[in-house]
């Protein structure tokens, strides 16, 4: 057994994936407040260090064990005390025993749905003792945690955990495990909280959030988008947006709602992972190439103005130069306004890792270039036709220079303009100028 520590009184949660990853570290910043230990001040060493991983590829996972070997070795406190690391996030779910053997520093283990469990674990940790808990029960860990209190005016709120689809690449039905849904009268209570907590915008997540099932407050079954039709109604919340989605979610409802909510923004995150067939099938995504762009059509023929946005693998296991050239045409025909592309990553235990014909990592690279310059000149060019559009503008921060705003646009484009506003506010601003990744604007009537 280690030592005994003094209890921790300050804490640092560092969250390296996925929206869903970032919500959880929220969360447990939440939880670790109201248990009275407070964020280490900026620069200064925490006494509690939450690590929120993500298992999704291995260079993500393998991130925890060079940041947990530069926490021990940059402590250096003058009483020789040592900080509680907690190692939370998917790779504690997937690899928890492993940690505990390979990291004596690591004092706690908790998985994404057992977190609710960290002031117990603490106290634990203080009394010298190591504790995993990776247990998986459905529901427990929203009822445990404490209500939101102050957000930013734009907010995550999760509304649907787990994947059953069990794509042949993808750790996440093993760590997060099968799909959940929250119910319908939890969210509708958690979106009332955030917004009476200043959020304007609520982005509701989900590994498969448009899997989302529920019965409305009649006793209805509802879609997701019964959910956010229902959501919209509320005066006080200005705009609805949700992410990921997978192509075979996308019911009709669904893609009405995107012509019938005002609410809910021109703005839709839909993986295609490639554009051949031949890989879609080896990937077990059960949707082909064609059967996407015909969801494409549906979703643009409700909302014409709809922004497109999608993930990309490159160099999984058998991919051909053929399969990649349908894939860079697919690019070329949507006309995405933001992607993100990875190279295949094994992961263990899942299917692909032991496939034949694994591709050579400087291909992979290769691959990757060609991908994402075809993938930055698409949102370049949609951020180009953007200028001269007017649009409202929510604001997020201050921006660089004094004076500056930074916003986001109903496209999910990054908008700085200066002039007379707040954070929390929607402006209208005319779209001046585009570079890459943001677009300049004007206040208009400012
Ligand atoms: N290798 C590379 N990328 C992956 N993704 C999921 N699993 C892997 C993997 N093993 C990507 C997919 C998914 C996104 C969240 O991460 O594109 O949509
Ligand atoms: Fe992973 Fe596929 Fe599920 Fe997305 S749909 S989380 S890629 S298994």
């Amino acid at each position: 057994m280690a030592n005994p520590s003094p209890a921790p009184k300050t804490y640092r949660v560092k969250s390296f994936g996925c929206q869903m990853n970032v919500y959880d570290g929220e969360r447990m910043a939440e939880l670790l407040g109201s248990q009275g230990i407070a964020p280490a001040p900026e620069g200064e060493e925490a006494d509690l260090v939450v690590l929120n991983t993500c298992h999704i590829r291995e260079k993500a996972a393998e991130k925890v064990y060079s940041d947990i070997g530069r926490i021990v070795k940059d402590w250096g406190r003058d009483d020789g005390s040592s900080p509680l690391i907690a190692v939370a996030g998917c790779v504690a779910q997937a690899e928890g025993e492993e940690i505990m053997a390979r990291a004596p520093a690591v004092k706690m283990v908790v998985g994404p749905q057992a977190y609710h469990r960290l002031p117990e674990m603490i106290a634990e940790a203080t009394a010298g003792r190591r504790a995993v808990d990776t247990d998986m029960p459905a529901q427990a860990k929203f009822d445990a945690l404490p209500a939101r209190r102050k957000v930013g005016p734009s907010a995550f709120l999760t509304v649907q955990e787990g994947c059953d689809k069990f794509c042949t690449y993808c750790v996440v039905p093993y760590t997060r495990g099968a799909e959940i849904s929250r119910p319908f009268s939890a969210i509708v209570d958690e979106a009332k909280k955030l917004i009476e907590a200043g959020a304007r915008e609520l982005t509701l997540i989900g590994q498969n959030v448009n899997a989302w099932e529920g019965e409305d407050g009649k006793g209805r079954a509802v879609g997701l988008d019964g959910l956010i039709r229902h959501l919209a109604e509320d005066p006080d919340l200005a705009r609805i947006r949700y992410t990921t989605s997978h192509p075979n979610d996308m019911t009709e409802g669904l893609i009405a709602a995107h012509g019938e909510v005002a609410k809910l923004m021109p703005f839709l995150h839909l993986p295609v992972q490639s554009g051949s067939n031949r890989i879609l099938k080896a990937m077990n995504r059960s949707h082909t190439a064609e059967s996407y762009l015909e969801i494409l059509e549906r979703v643009r023929a409700a909302r014409g103005d709809i922004a497109l946005s999608g993930d990309f693998i490159v160099g999984f296991p058998g991919e051909t130069e053929e399969d990649f050239a349908q894939t860079l045409s697919l690019v070329q025909s949507v006309g995405y306004a933001q992607c993100f592309s990875f190279k295949y990553s094994p992961r263990p235990g899942t299917p692909a890792a032991t496939m034949d014909h694994q591709i050579a990592p400087d291909v992979m690279d290769e691959r990757l270039q060609r991908l994402q310059a075809a993938l930055n000149a698409s949102q370049h060019a949609f951020n180009a036709a953007s200028v001269g559009k007017r649009c409202a503008v929510l604001v997020e921060r201050k921006g660089r220079h004094a004076g500056q705003w930074l916003g986001k646009s109903p496209w999910l484009q990054s908008v700085h303009f200066e002039g007379a506003a707040d954070i929390g506010d929607l402006v209208e601003v005319e779209l001046v100028a585009a570079g890459p990744n943001s677009l300049s604007g004007r206040l208009v009537g400012g």
